[in-house]
């Protein structure tokens, strides 16, 4: 994990957070690198998810809600850690992390040079959302909560997205945005963070077709992970014990991947049946039961959920590319996600003509694809550094291209080579990146 983390900062995907005044727990900077792979996920997602789907929308709703908004969720009452104390040292744990509380008792505490035995106190709820204060008079300010998930947003517009869109059950509403939570131990890079990102659909089902679409978007979300290249072997589904699910799911399952940690949560499939739609019916005092036209039967629809994070899938992306084979070190990311397509070298830095075509090649490229040029010392380290932000194509520009019109394009997993003509580039690159 330490050599993960490591070439994340040293190649501008993930910085810690507020990192010149000493970082803020839980929070992490996406930087150059970073930020493209996230968004190339994002959109991959939604043009999978809306755009190539006839029964989904999408929202992009407000962060700050009404509050009353988490009371009808049951956020305020029930969105709680167990917490517990080292008495000791006053550090805190999550009581349901054994292996967080273990790990701590092994360490154990010196007082006055003797070891001393960990005692705890007695597990306490604590509520994982964020407060912010609202409105500009001293004293008079509305207290609001940072959203703990994305869903509310969602939610809360269910009556919108049916009498503003032609949808008609079963149909699902996307979103993607970030989510706060006043998490106990942050940990595990991006894992455990304060603020994070989410990717959720609430699929609106009959609930008597509830059951099927679980199952169905179950294998939906697993195919998405295995699409994008991951290792079969590593991922798997994990139901949740009754007593652990969240207090608005009737049924619940985990993707998981096995981290250098271990097995743990990638994103969570949940069939939230009637809880939200039947919660803010009640609390708002607006009808949000669904007519069928045909039928003229009424209901409160049941919720198919997938909620993923963001950071962790591409935490998952990037341990699952991470590869060392002989002396090389690469990223092996889809293309389709891969932060830069393509880059372009000229073959010498001071050879002006090399460098005008490159150029050429470059801004003719940039137009289509997320492009990098490099003309910084020899070809090798070039290679070296592209492979490490997991650029799939390296173009280089030589004395033959200046003859025959074509660049050598050397394939990132491989390390092989072929001659590619330069009218034929683009279709080229199309070809294997979206092919
Ligand atoms: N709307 C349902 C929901 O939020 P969840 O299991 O609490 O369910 C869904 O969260 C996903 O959000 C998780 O599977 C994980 O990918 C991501 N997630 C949750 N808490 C996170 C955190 N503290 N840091 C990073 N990602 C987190």
């Amino acid at each position: 994990m330490d050599k993960i983390v490591a070439l994340c900062k040293r190649r501008g995907f993930i910085y810690p957070g507020s990192e010149i005044y000493g970082g803020l727990a839980g929070t992490w900077d996406y930087g150059p690198a970073g930020s493209l792979l996230k968004k190339n996920l994002k959109d991959l997602w939604w043009k999978q998810i809306v755009q190539m789907r006839d029964d989904m929308v999408g929202v992009d709703a407000a962060i700050m809600m009404n509050p009353r908004a988490w009371e009808a969720s049951g956020h305020v009452e029930a969105f709680t850690d167990p917490l517990i104390e080292c008495k000791v040292c006053h550090k805190r744990f999550r009581a349901d992390k054994p292996e967080d509380i273990k790990e701590h008792e092994t360490l154990g505490h010196k007082v006055e040079g003797k070891t001393v035995k960990i005692e705890w106190t007695e597990p306490k709820t604590f509520n994982l959302l964020v407060e912010a204060k609202l409105g500009v008079v001293e004293g008079d300010q509305q207290t609001i909560y940072l959203r703990g998930e994305i869903t509310n947003g969602v939610q809360v517009n269910f009556k919108n997205v049916l009498d503003s869109t032609r949808v008609k059950i079963p149909f699902g509403i996307a979103q993607i945005g970030k989510a706060f939570r006043n998490e106990i131990t942050p940990g595990n890079f991006t894992f455990r963070s304060r603020e994070f990102e989410q990717m959720e659909t609430q699929f609106y089902t009959h609930p008597e077709a509830s059951e099927d679409w679980y199952e169905n978007w179950k294998q939906n979300r697993m195919d998405f992970y295995l699409s994008l290249g991951v290792n079969k072997d590593k991922l798997r589904f994990k139901d949740h014990d009754p007593e652990k699910r969240a207090h608005y799911a009737k049924a619940a399952v985990d993707i998981e991947y096995e981290y250098p940690w271990g097995w743990d949560e990638v994103m969570g499939i949940h069939n939230r049946g009637d809880w939200d739609l039947r919660r803010h019916t009640e609390y708002s005092g607006q009808d949000l039961k669904y007519r069928d036209l045909e039928t003229n039967e009424e209901y409160i629809p049941y919720d198919i959920e997938t909620s993923a994070g963001v950071d962790r899938s591409i935490l998952v992306l990037l341990v699952d590319s991470y590869t060392e084979a002989d002396v090389r070190l690469f990223l092996k990311l889809h293309p389709s996600i891969a932060p830069y397509k393509v880059a372009v070298f000229p073959l010498l830095a001071n050879k002006p003509e090399l460098i005008d075509k490159a150029k050429g090649i470059y801004e003719d490229l940039k137009k289509e694809f997320m492009t990098a040029w490099d003309a910084r010392g020899n070809i090798g380290k070039r290679y070296a550094s592209q492979d490490e932000v997991g650029t799939p194509f390296c173009i280089t520009v030589d004395f033959d291209t200046l003859n025959d019109g074509a660049v050598t394009v050397r394939d990132r997993d491989s390390a092989t080579q072929e001659r590619i003509q330069i009218d034929s580039l683009k279709d080229y690159l199309r070809n294997k990146i979206y092919g």
